[in-house]
């Protein structure tokens, strides 16, 4: 049985509001303020300080859960500055609120829902009550028509309209609704059934859509129509290619059934839409987009992986999970990471983090990372509306190591932003290579990992660079300041267990920072406004009259410009 997991949840009931009572004046609360007073005597002191005094160090601020390896000893914090987060995160009720997230209580307050993705990785036996009714038994239901399904499309039981066997799998969807998808696909490439082809469409632009499917037969061709509210733009208009594009080659209406699945919490726009509702995995309101590449929108992983290495994808979520619920905060990783960001941003002055995968099936986890963390944390009112007078979430983005060495880590090391780094790296390569000294290429790779932290944290000074004899006028341009601050993970190898437990590291720690800064967390109001506005537009596009006086001059002016250039 593939989704059997070893611990279990207590049961638990729904109770709401979560937050009817005010948010915490963050800034005002004396623990803050503490946390201010102890930046200004110590906040500038330099990582060679800081290690210098603690020989230590670097085997001490590290910590360990679901076989992940955190080291944050080259963050800029020492032992008060992490009791004193501590201290705001209890102060904003930190542990209150995860349990108040595990137990199914309507954390969401602006939409009033369930903040429950942990259910969706619980083992069959938990019990997660949302309205009165215990949400697992759903679950797993899901789960288990999943792996049926898979089970028979990867076998060969599972044929296309003309009788083939179905070879390429296409998902369909945007946001939360690819950006797992594809990424776990990416990560989890070298467990896929090879013979399968997956591609992932996302785009309205039309170029995503021809591209993906160019060299594919229709006969031959499985679409995943994904979307949580199946409402989409892009999603609906990129599944009516599909359908085109099927039925252009299939010539038959019945053909839909057997090319066209859907994952949606929405059933009427799915039978509106003409895909059988047989043919539909449902999931839940209490699932939010970017926390759904573990319900059923994880469908195309489980047809590359199968199901049995899905379950194991889920027990690493729910290890992780597990860790979050009942660890001390002191050892409590994503807790530890959620803090540590809030230290970055509103006491150091950091903007941004960088996350830096030395792992090149993770090439797409930094854009899995920023849907989860900016539409998560880019809030600037708090749950009981009022505006906030500090930072929120970072901008979070990366690429691969090594290839941004050569590209952008200058800016990093030399430049004058402080750009927190989360370097992700393995024990064991999926592919090895050896090279002609008997070593790996792996080494290498993990080398440049190990030596940019190193170069960061403790950088060049003029006197070093001079000691080597350069000449003065070059001495400013080749010194490093170092004290700058990364975070380095490290996991024996890249397997599906390990990709759950850190997706669910970065989501929960996003959660932390969430409450800490007392938004919400789970809603995406700031998506809304461009979408009513292009719905809108793209009517005025079409038309031949001139544009509405409600525009502004700039507006109305690129909408005259690009029907000259369109029709020109
Ligand atoms: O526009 C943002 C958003 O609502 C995301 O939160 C979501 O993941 C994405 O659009 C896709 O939504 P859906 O799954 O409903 O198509």
């Amino acid at each position: 049985m593939p989704f059997r997991h070893h611990a279990g949840l207590p049961p638990t009931t729904t109770e709401r509001p979560v937050t009817s009572s005010p948010t915490p004046d963050l800034t005002r609360l004396p623990q803050w303020q503490a946390l201010r007073a102890h930046h200004e005597r110590s906040g500038e002191r330099h990582l060679r300080e800081l290690f210098a005094a603690d020989p230590a160090r670097g085997e001490r601020l590290t910590a360990e859960a679901a076989g992940l390896y955190v080291d944050y000893s080259k963050q800029r914090v020492d032992d008060e500055t992490l009791h004193l987060l501590h201290e705001v995160a209890a102060a904003c009720g930190l542990e209150a609120r995860i349990a108040a997230m595990f137990d199914g209580r309507k954390i969401n307050v602006t939409e009033d829902r369930a903040v429950l993705h942990t259910a969706l990785r619980a083992p069959a036996h938990a019990k997660v009550t949302v309205d009165g009714e215990n949400v697992i038994p759903a679950v797993h239901a899901v789960l288990e028509r999943m792996a049926a399904f898979a089970d028979k499309l990867r076998g060969g039981a599972w044929l296309g309209h003309t009788g083939k066997r179905i070879r390429n799998v296409v998902n369909i969807g945007i946001g939360g609704s690819d950006l797992g998808p594809v990424m776990a696909y990416e990560a989890l490439r070298h467990y896929s059934q090879r013979e399968l082809t997956f591609r992932f469409v996302s785009n309205v632009d039309g170029i995503d859509f021809v591209e993906a499917t160019r060299d594919l037969d229709p006969a031959e061709t499985l679409f995943i129509v994904c979307s949580k509210t199946f409402t989409t733009l892009e999603t609906l208009a990129n599944a009516q290619a599909a359908r085109a594009w099927c039925l252009a080659a299939l010539q038959d209406e019945a053909a839909v059934a057997r090319h066209f699945v859907a994952v949606s919490t929405n059933e009427k726009e799915v039978a509106k839409f003409g895909i059988d509702t047989a043919n539909m995995f449902g999931f839940w309101d209490w699932v939010g987009g970017r926390y759904s590449m573990d319900s059923a929108i994880g469908l195309s992983t489980m047809l590359a992986i199968g199901p049995a290495g899905f379950g194991d994808l889920l027990a690493g979520f729910h290890a992780m999970d597990e860790h979050f619920r009942s660890a001390p905060l002191e050892r409590n990783l994503p807790a530890l990471m959620g803090l540590i960001g809030i230290w970055n941003t509103n006491f150091l002055g950091a903007e941004t983090v960088a996350v830096l995968p030395y792992e090149q099936y993770l090439k797409r986890f930094p854009a899995y990372l920023q849907q989860l963390t900016m539409e998560s944390n880019g809030k600037r009112v708090t749950l009981d509306g009022r505006a906030v007078d500090y930072a929120t979430g970072a901008i979070y983005w990366g690429e691969p190591g090594t290839n941004g060495q050569h590209s952008f880590y200058q800016l990093i090391h030399q430049g004058t932003r402080l750009i927190p780094c989360d370097f992700i790296g393995f024990g064991q390569p999926l592919a090895p290579l050896p090279l002609p000294d008997g070593s790996d290429q792996h080494d290498l790779l993990m080398a440049n990992l190990m030596a940019q932290g190193e170069a960061l944290a403790f950088g060049k000074t003029a006197d070093e660079v001079r000691a080597e004899g350069v000449a003065e006028t070059l001495v400013p341009h080749k010194t490093f300041p170092g004290n700058r601050p990364s975070t380095t993970i490290l996991a024996q190898r890249l397997t599906p267990h390990v990709l759950g437990a850190l997706v669910a590291l970065y989501e929960h720690a996003t959660f932390v920072q969430g409450v800490v800064w007392g938004v919400d967390s789970f809603d995406q109001w700031g998506v809304e406004l461009g979408k009513v506005l292009a719905k809108r537009t793209a009517a005025e596009l079409t038309s031949e009259a001139e544009p509405e006086l409600g525009h502004d001059s700039s507006t109305n002016a690129l909408i005259r410009r690009y029907r000259a250039l369109r029709d020109g």
